[in-house]
């Protein structure tokens, strides 16, 4: 029978996740469900993991779900395992955030020097999972949704001997996006994706499969905004978006837009406290929610979350590969010559075919000029990153603060780097 590990398994998206089997069951006919935490996860592994009990109870399909602490008892011969963890928890989150704004920089959890100390937690776990998986159940896939997701997946890529695929929701938001701001069913809308997590442009976009990318263009100059429920919703300048010429993901204003997202970021966490200060509030919120034994579906409030269409994602992606549909999706991949821009061993973010062998992204070439240098710098900064996070490096790591576009000196990414390191030490045995 199929069996799917998923670490991380306390996290409030679980039902999210678990609603997607529940939907493919039909196709995807899972048997075993390992959710696995470690201590400091076990109540949230019981609530969310009873609500997970009582959702497939409730919707009559036949799938065991295992709450565990043992990764290596849920790891042994798995299909796939697939990782949603956040090593330090929220309050990790909250100094990647409140550092850099100490100094005037983006705070932020996946993007710049946020990113960057997301990243150092997670690699040595990462690759400690990777070697589970290496021993225990050599065939599986890994399906990554842990952040910096590119990042984390480049590591395994490049570290590991195991078959890994990326995931990110922000692909799928935009479709959404597209869809709403036409007034169109979603269905009809397909997009052609190029760059990175968190930096991937939306090249094309389609309607019944012409081409309507000037029609959105112009709709978002004209202040028809798209965000994810965690990034501010500033509009985009006509002149600015008309000149790009191509769809921005809502991460991009950190880049395009930084003083405005600067400035915004300063006033949330002096008012509403910083995105992670919010989502500890929401997340108790949703565990009160989930702790009612009457609840035994989703329950809409999780949508406060920026991860919305989790579950479509993953649950599609791994459909797609143990049913060998040969679809397209939007995944984190070896570039492999996709993109002709960027070396053959980084990661990208991009439309691909998907397989039971795995993502055969679409063949991109060169991308436009006026894309090309930031989508490079930030693969330089992700390149270095990992290099620090593998090895402890500390010049990789202070390379990779210094050449991130959102900060602006050298000096200032040692100091950051210094905190970084300082405030994490429990967590960075690398260095
Ligand atoms: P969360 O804080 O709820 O953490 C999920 C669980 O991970 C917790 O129950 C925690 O105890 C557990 N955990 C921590 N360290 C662990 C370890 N070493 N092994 C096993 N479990 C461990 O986090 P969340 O808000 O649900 O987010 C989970 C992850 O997914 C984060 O990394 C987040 O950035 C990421 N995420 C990614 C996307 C995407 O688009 N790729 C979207 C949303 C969230
Ligand atoms: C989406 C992203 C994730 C991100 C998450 C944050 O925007 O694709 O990668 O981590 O939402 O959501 P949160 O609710 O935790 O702030
Ligand atoms: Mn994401
Ligand atoms: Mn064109």
């Amino acid at each position: 029978g199929l069996k799917i590990a998923t670490i991380g398994g306390g996290s409030s998206y679980t039902p999210e996740l678990i609603e997607g089997f529940i939907k493919r069951y039909d196709e995807l006919p899972v048997k075993d469900l390992y959710l696995v935490d470690i201590e400091e996860g076990k109540e949230k592994l019981d609530i969310v993991g009873n609500l997970a009990k009582r959702m497939i109870k409730n919707a009559g399909v036949n799938i065991n779900v295992h709450l565990t602490l043992d990764r290596r008892e849920a790891i042994k011969d798995a299909d796939f395992v697939t990782t949603q963890f956040r090593v330090g928890l929220l309050d990790a989150r909250i100094r990647d955030e409140k550092i850099p704004l100490k100094y005037d920089v983006i705070g932020q959890e996946t993007t710049g020097p946020g990113g960057f100390a997301k990243a150092q937690r997670t690699i040595p776990v990462i690759l400690d999972i990777c070697k589970d998986i290496e021993e225990l159940a050599p065939d599986a896939w890994l399906i990554n949704f842990t952040n910096p997701s590119g990042i984390i997946t480049e590591t395994v890529l490049k570290h590991t001997k195991v078959k890994a695929i990326g995931l990110c929701n922000v692909p799928i938001g935009m479709v959404y996006g597209a869809a709403e701001i036409m007034g169109v069913d979603v269905n009809r809308v397909s997009i052609d994706f190029a760059g990175l997590n968190h930096l991937v442009w939306g090249t094309h976009v389609y309607l019944d499969g012409e081409d309507v990318t000037d029609k959105l263009i112009y709709s978002l100059g004209i202040g028809k905004s798209m965000s994810m429920k965690n990034v501010a919703d500033i509009p985009w300048e006509p002149e600015f978006i008309s000149s790009l010429g191509m769809y921005p993901c809502p991460y991009h204003r950190y880049y395009y837009l930084t003083d405005q997202m600067l400035e915004e970021i300063k006033k949330d966490a002096q008012t509403l406290g910083t995105r992670g200060e919010q989502v500890k509030k929401i997340e108790e919120e949703l565990f009160k929610l989930y702790k009612d034994l009457d609840l035994n579906v989703k329950p809409p409030q999780l949508e406060k979350r920026g991860g919305a269409h989790y579950s479509d994602a993953a649950c599609s992606l791994i459909n797609s590969i143990y049913n060998d549909k040969k679809d397209i999706r939007v995944v984190n991949v070896k570039n492999n010559g996709t993109i002709l821009d960027l070396p053959d061993d980084v990661v990208i973010e991009t439309n691909a075919v998907i397989d039971k062998a795995g993502a055969h992204p679409l063949s991109i070439g060169h991308v436009p000029t006026k894309i090309r240098g930031l989508m490079q710098v930030v693969k330089a900064y992700e390149e270095l990153t990992i290099e620090a996070g593998v090895n402890g490096n500390y010049d990789a790591a202070l390379q990779a603060l210094t050449v991130n576009p959102l900060v602006p000196s050298a000096m200032i990414a040692k100091k950051i780097l210094d905190d970084i390191i300082e405030q994490n030490k429990y967590y960075l045995p690398q260095y």
